[in-house]
């Protein structure tokens, strides 16, 4: 089983920090789906060394994390994780070192019940001493799942409070120990899925788009744009798709966590992962909310959940301009037509310059409305910038109000024509 929505939070209200980390969604590569339990440190390594020389690690994907099953199967006599140096003959500090001189951080994973997922030591009782040893082992992130939990009647605690057990240990361990607090990303349950289990992600998070900012980040899976096990370019997607996909989760600010095996993934899927306009703007220093819905589409209320159909029209703001996603979930060509100021970002009356943040192209001047042809499941990420005042309302034929029934005159009568 794989988490599916997972959130990622860094303790700043309990731990004063000023250092940044967490601030942004985390990007980087997980183990799990290209190798589950079975990788040892050549495969670790390789990984580390494709991501560097594809460029991947310039491009921001800077950590590993170790998706489970990385220690022995037992606790030492102490009761401590003990290393597996069988699959890991350097030791994890050792691998730990060298991918940081890669420029590369490693995070590890544990879980809030007796045994990770994978059947692994679970972190339940053993909070403070495990911190310490990932702590040792040169870890700076930890992924907390949620497998194997004691009875209820053990704990007295929901999910929520497991893992505020381990949210208080990072806050102690960082003040004790003056490092920055570990990042923490807590996990619920699902299955990942084809183009279907991605609509029905959108969907889900149209409602949760609010709880993201700095420091907060819903994460919405593993990324699977690559190849992911079966030899097959882009997995399970086609190449619009798969644009898509990354699009939403960039611009929803979700963590970007590659789990694909570069060694197989196609040139095309690559270079989707190394979309540098979008990886901006999942990075944006100044801008830490997600886009959200200003539309449903397909002739469906807005504000309802359609797994199949999430909504189709998104906008937000970023430090580069105003950021339009817009989302074709039909299985047919689509016209998207947009009024401008249905964006909240957008003045109305201004001109706008549009640039396509897929094809890197300025695609000229918008006024009041952009229609765009997309492909079966493709998408447009387009940022908006202000390109002066709109022409005078002579020179249209047109009144000088976007919603051409809502503007009125000082007297209070409505503009009719
Ligand atoms: C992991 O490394 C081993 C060598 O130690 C290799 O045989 C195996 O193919 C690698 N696995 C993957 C999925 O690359
Ligand atoms: C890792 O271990 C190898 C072999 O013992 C050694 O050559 C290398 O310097 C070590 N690297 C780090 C970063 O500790
Ligand atoms: C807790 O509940 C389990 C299962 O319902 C029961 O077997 C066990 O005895 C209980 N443990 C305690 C400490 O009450
Ligand atoms: C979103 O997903 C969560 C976790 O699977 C689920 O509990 C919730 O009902 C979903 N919400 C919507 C609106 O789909
Ligand atoms: C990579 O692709 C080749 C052939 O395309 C296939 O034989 C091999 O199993 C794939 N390896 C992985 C790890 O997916
Ligand atoms: C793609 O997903 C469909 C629908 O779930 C499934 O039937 C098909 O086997 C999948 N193909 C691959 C290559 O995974
Ligand atoms: C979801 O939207 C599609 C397309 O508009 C529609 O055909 C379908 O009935 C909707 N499903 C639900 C559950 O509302
Ligand atoms: C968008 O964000 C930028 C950068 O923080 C800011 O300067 C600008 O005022 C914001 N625009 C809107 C409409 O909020
Ligand atoms: C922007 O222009 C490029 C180059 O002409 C074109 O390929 C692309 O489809 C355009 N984008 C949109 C959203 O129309
Ligand atoms: C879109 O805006 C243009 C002016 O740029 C205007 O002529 C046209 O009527 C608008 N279309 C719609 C459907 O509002
Ligand atoms: C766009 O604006 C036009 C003109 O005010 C209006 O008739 C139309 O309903 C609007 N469309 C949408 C989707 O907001
Ligand atoms: C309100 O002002 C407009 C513009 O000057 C004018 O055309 C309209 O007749 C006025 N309406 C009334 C009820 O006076």
């Amino acid at each position: 089983m794989k988490p599916l929505l997972c959130l990622n939070i860094l303790l700043s209200s309990v731990v004063a920090i000023s250092n940044g980390v967490g601030k942004l969604p985390k990007m980087g590569y997980n183990t799990f789906n290209a190798f589950g339990c079975n990788y040892n440190e050549e495969n670790v390594s390789a990984i580390a060394q494709s991501m560097t020389e594809e460029g991947l690690v310039e491009a921001g994907y800077n950590s590993i994390i170790f998706d489970d099953c990385f220690t022995m199967k037992e606790r030492s006599n102490i009761g401590e994780l003990q290393e597996d140096y069988e699959r890991f003959p350097s030791g994890m500090r050792n691998l730990t070192d060298r991918l940081k001189e890669l420029g590369i951080s490693a995070s590890a994973y544990s879980d809030a019940g007796y045994k990770t997922c994978g059947g692994y030591p679970g972190s339940y009782g053993h909070e403070e001493q495990d911190l310490r040893t990932f702590r040792k082992w040169g870890f700076d992130y930890l992924k907390y799942d949620n497998c194997y939990i004691p009875f209820d009647n053990i704990t007295q605690e929901n999910v929520y409070g497991r893992y505020a057990r381990m949210a208080n240990t990072i806050a102690a361990e960082a003040m004790e120990t003056k490092n920055a607090p570990f990042w923490f990303s807590l996990c619920e349950w699902g299955w990942q899925q084809p183009w279907s289990a991605l609509t029905a992600i959108i969907d889900n998070a149209s409602f949760h788009y609010w709880a993201t900012n700095f420091y907060g980040h819903n994460d919405m899976d593993i990324l699977e744009v690559g190849n992911t096990g079966q030899g097959d370019p882009v997995g399970n997607l086609t190449i619009d798709e798969a644009k898509s996909y990354f699009t939403a989760w960039a611009l929803l600010k979700s963590p970007l966590l590659i789990s694909t095996n570069l060694v197989n993934a196609s040139q095309e899927a690559r270079e989707i992962l190394k979309n540098h306009d979008l990886i901006k703007i999942n990075q944006d220093p100044n801008v830490g909310e997600s886009i959200s819905p200003f539309r449903w589409g397909n002739n469906q209320p807005d504000y309802v959940s359609n797994a199949t159909h999430p909504a189709q029209f998104w906008s937000g703001n970023s430090s580069y301009g105003v950021v339009f996603m817009l989302l074709n979930t039909l299985d047919t060509q689509q016209d998207m037509f947009v009024n401008l100021t249905e964006s909240w970002a957008i003045r109305a009356g201004r001109l706008y310059d549009v640039f396509d943040m897929w094809t890197h192209t300025r695609n000229g001047t918008v006024m009041r409305n952009m229609t765009v042809t997309l492909p079966p499941h493709g998408v447009a990420a387009l940022l908006l910038n202000d390109a002066g005042p709109e022409p005078e309302p002579s020179m249209l034929g047109l009144p000088y109000c976007g919603v051409y029934y809502q503007c009125t005159w000082p007297n209070g009568s409505y503009y009719s024509n």
